[in-house]
């Protein structure tokens, strides 16, 4: 939520930090700003819209001369979207300019505290309340360094901070707590942003700011600082990804390049976990002794991670028959849960700095539960906070609406399910075997489902179902899991109102709002289940609803004799059809969105890291 970056160097900085905010703006869209010092001072031109409306502003950069500057890219929390709400904001003094990801929690206290001493606001923003500490200390002790220490230290919640002074033209000064922050190395010029992607086009080499570090620095120098003021040497770490990767590439959107990459990311994910037949979890230890004397299990994610989390619970309940519950984070962390050192938490997390997420590992660890997360992002805080950890290898993920990190999180759920019941003895071998297999198989199998015959197809629905005005995805078991995933991939890029409810459950409810042509999307992937989901496409299709039903090749024939319409995908193992139902559902979900005219990357309101709760 909101992206900063910084640029100090001989290039111009508004293009360089127009190009970072380009790669940031999956974290917020709403307005953008820069500010870079030339001779005319520190400049700051802002817009509210999208980043091309400040491109549009800035000549593309080149209406902006100077060769340090700050700029961001805004998810709005205090203050509606707007140019004077946008960062970088402007010291009452004149002196000091911020940009901030993260919100201040005692923001309201600071800004009285600010008013006493003779500050002026322009906006309703927490930031400017920073800009004007800064500020304040700054005309207190006449010192750059020091005035962000002052305020840093008087400061409640999350942030990421870039700060320039009017009085020190070639320096920006970053420090963040809880908020993510990278500096990057180049040749004669230094950068600072929220993610890689930002600064891949111009160095490789990066250091991963911790909470309370300090890095003041110019084209030239730095020096980083922690959060006691001891001056810290900071480990150069070379990003391996290319560039492409956080690139479109020669595709449309984000989103379709990334449903694209899901073989190549399962493959990353997968292989070097097999080994000899055997799955080797990063040397994840989880112990027999250990996994017999937990009383339960708790997966706690938010948005599609949670998705995967209720998916984990069917699939870890069957396999090492440990009781396992999927907690929204949200709930997780005030629900006062029954959690000790008997229990095991596992935190799914694509960005790995969720705020509701990260809250709830701290909670689970202060409970003295064991911790586990399933992450996307090296080095994020969620990956750090946790006891043990296990990466999704899906590459930087860009479209708001997840679709590789979805696939490559339940690939990671089927791995450990696997490794636990081995290591309880729930899982015979032949079983252990065939899954291997199946895994092993699964990045074919999933290519299989992105031919041109499934594309063709989901594309024809999309055109027949676009227009649609609500649509029930139903299923049961683990049907029921993607179902919710395939709903809300509807929802989020097409605004198309969707609920997803376990198939049995419709008739207690929902039911009621079927009538003449309502879109219902039905799962029914699980043989041994086909039947009982037949009968519930019958009871709606009863009361006139346009049936789409999902269902294996071998199933397809029964299931189109009562259905309007059908897609087939293969069958594989059972316990990992659900990578294989999830793919028709995000094309279709992406094509409807096209169709409805959307702008499927950057779904109105949403934001790809929810850094606020
Ligand atoms: C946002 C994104 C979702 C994501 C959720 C959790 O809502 O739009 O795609 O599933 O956050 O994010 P995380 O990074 O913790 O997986």
């Amino acid at each position: 939520m909101c992206g900063i970056v910084g640029y100090a160097g001989s290039r111009q900085a508004a293009p360089v930090l127009l190009d970072g905010l380009e790669k940031l703006e999956y974290r917020g869209y709403d307005s953008a700003g820069v500010c870079v010092y030339n001779e005319a001072g520190l400049n700051m031109v802002k817009a509210k819209g999208r980043l091309s409306v400040l491109r549009d502003r800035l000549e593309g950069g080149t209406a902006l001369p100077g060769n340090v500057g700050i700029g961001h890219t805004r998810w709005a929390t205090h203050g509606a979207p707007s140019d004077v709400n946008s960062h970088p904001h402007m010291s009452w003094t004149g002196k000091i300019a911020v940009v901030h990801n993260g919100i201040i929690e005692n923001e309201a206290r600071l800004r009285a505290k600010m008013y006493r001493k003779g500050a002026t606001f322009q906006s309703e923003t927490d930031t400017e309340v920073v800009a004007n500490m800064v500020g304040y200390y700054y005309e207190k002790f006449g010192d750059f360094v020091q005035a962000v220490r002052e305020t840093v230290m008087r400061l409640e919640g999350s942030f990421a901070l870039g700060i320039q002074c009017i009085d020190h033209p070639d320096t920006i000064i970053a420090v963040k707590k809880d908020s993510p922050l990278i500096f990057g190395f180049g040749e004669g010029e230094h950068f600072i942003a929220s993610d890689v992607p930002a600064i891949l086009k111009y160095t490789q080499t990066v250091a991963y700011l911790e909470d309370g570090d300090m890095a003041v620095f110019d084209a030239n120098s730095v020096t980083f600082y922690d959060s006691t003021g001891e001056e810290v040497a900071k480990k150069r770490e070379t990003i391996t990804w290319e560039m492409s990767a956080a690139e479109r590439g020669g595709y449309d959107h984000f989103m379709i390049k990334e449903i694209y990459e899901q073989p190549k990311a399962l493959k990353d994910t997968i292989s070097p976990r097999l080994r000899d037949g055997k799955i080797d979890l990063d040397g994840v230890e989880l112990p027999a002794d250990y996994l017999n004397g937990l009383r339960k299990i708790y997966l706690v994610a938010c948005g599609s991670a949670y998705y995967v989390s209720v998916l984990a619970k069917y699939i870890i309940e069957k396999t090492c028959r440990i009781p396992t519950e999927a907690v929204m984070a949200s709930e997780f962390r005030y629900s006062d849960p029954v959690v000790d050192e008997r229990n095991l938490v596992i935190f799914v997390s694509q960005s790995g700095e969720t705020a509701d997420t990260l809250a709830a590992l701290r909670e689970a660890k202060r409970r003295g539960a064991q911790t586990l997360a399933i992450v996307n992002v090296v080095g994020s805080a969620i990956a750090k906070a946790a006891d043990q950890v296990i990466y999704t290898w899906a590459g930087p993920e860009i479209a708001v609406a997840t679709t590789k990190a979805f696939t490559t999180q339940l690939a990671v759920v089927y791995m450990l399910a696997m490794q636990m019941a081995k290591t309880l003895g729930t899982m015979s071998d032949e079983e252990y075997d065939a899954l291997v297999k199946g895994l092993e198989q699964l990045p074919y199998d999933v290519e299989s489902v992105l031919d041109q015959k499934h594309l063709e197809r989901c594309q024809k629905l999309a055109s027949r179902y676009h227009a649609h005005h609500d649509a029930f995805y139903i299923g049961r078991n683990i049907d029921s899991g993607i179902c919710l995933e395939g709903s809300l991939k509807l929802k989020e890029i097409a605004y198309l109102h969707s609920e997803a409810y376990p198939a049995g459950e419709l008739k207690h409810g929902p039911i009621s709002l079927i009538e003449d042509g309502t879109l219902v999307v039905a799962l029914a992937t699980i043989q041994d289940l086909f039947d009982k989901t037949m009968a519930n496409i019958k009871e709606v299709k009863a009361r006139g609803a346009d049936v789409l039903c999902v269902t294996l090749e071998a199933l397809e024939e029964n299931a189109s004799a009562i259905s309007d319409s059908t897609i087939a995908i293969p069958a594989i193992h059972p316990m990992l059809q659900p990578s294989l139902s999830i793919i028709p559902l995000q094309l279709f979900s992406y094509y409807v969105a096209l169709y409805r005219g959307c702008d499927v990357d950057k779904p109105r309101n949403l934001a790809k890291s929810v850094t606020v709760e």
